[in-house]
């Protein structure tokens, strides 16, 4: 059955980069990215690697951990590792699943064979501590992605995890959130005692608030 947004994280135990991981307990009381790669020493992958360790440092403000996973066993991800240092400038700095049977791939739909045959595309899943699939996003191999979106959705999904607010189109760290419709006018006084701007009565405008 295909994974849905709100269902656990399918468990599962795998090699990589760093040692042998169990992937709850990977998770932890953590945020994950778990994200797929079609090929070690591909093109577009290897600009993609190189960025996730450049950020690395921002997932680790917000208590996020990555894990990539490409379908070639540990030793050429750690030969790939080196092309990736001289050619990105920055050097993997956070594991990645070596899943040459696929099993990893197959458990999360990674694989789409009417698109690319028996590679993964670039599949991204936001794993939230409660083990549940917050995210997903599905790219071809030949679109790289955007890593700064999956920063920019990890923001939203932590505030709206916290507090009863969405946030609008475009919305970036800081700015103005929604008050969500299943919370009442009465309700919204208690939890935003600084008031809202509403445009309409459904579209209620309140600053982010702060944890
Ligand atoms: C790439 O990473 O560049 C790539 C991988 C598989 C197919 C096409 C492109």
């Amino acid at each position: 059955m295909a994974l849905r947004l709100g269902d656990i994280a399918p468990d599962f135990t795998a090699e990589t980069t760093e040692g042998p991981i169990k992937f709850h307990e990977f998770i932890g009381d953590n945020w994950v990215v778990l994200f797929s790669h079609p090929k070690d020493f591909t093109p577009v992958c290897t600009t993609e690697r190189g960025y996730m360790a450049r950020i690395k440092p921002e997932f680790d403000k917000r208590g996020v951990k990555i894990l990539g996973l490409s379908v070639d066993p540990v030793d050429s991800h750690q030969k790939w590792s080196q092309d990736i240092k001289e050619t990105q400038g920055y050097a993997p700095n956070y594991p990645l699943i070596a899943d040459p049977e696929r099993k990893v791939a197959n458990l999360y739909d990674m694989i789409h064979p009417n698109a690319l045959d028996t590679l993964t595309v670039r599949s991204v899943f936001v794993i939230g501590p409660d083990k549940k699939i917050k995210l997903m996003l599905t790219y071809p191999a030949s679109t790289g992605r955007n890593f700064d979106e999956i920063l920019r959705a990890v923001d939203s999904l932590q505030l709206t995890a916290k507090h009863s607010v969405a946030t609008p189109v475009n919305w970036k760290h800081g700015e103005d959130c929604i008050i969500v419709p299943s919370v009442s006018d009465d309700d919204a006084k208690k939890k935003f005692p600084g008031g809202w701007k509403a445009l309409k009565p459904y579209l209620r405008i309140v600053p982010q608030p702060r944890s």
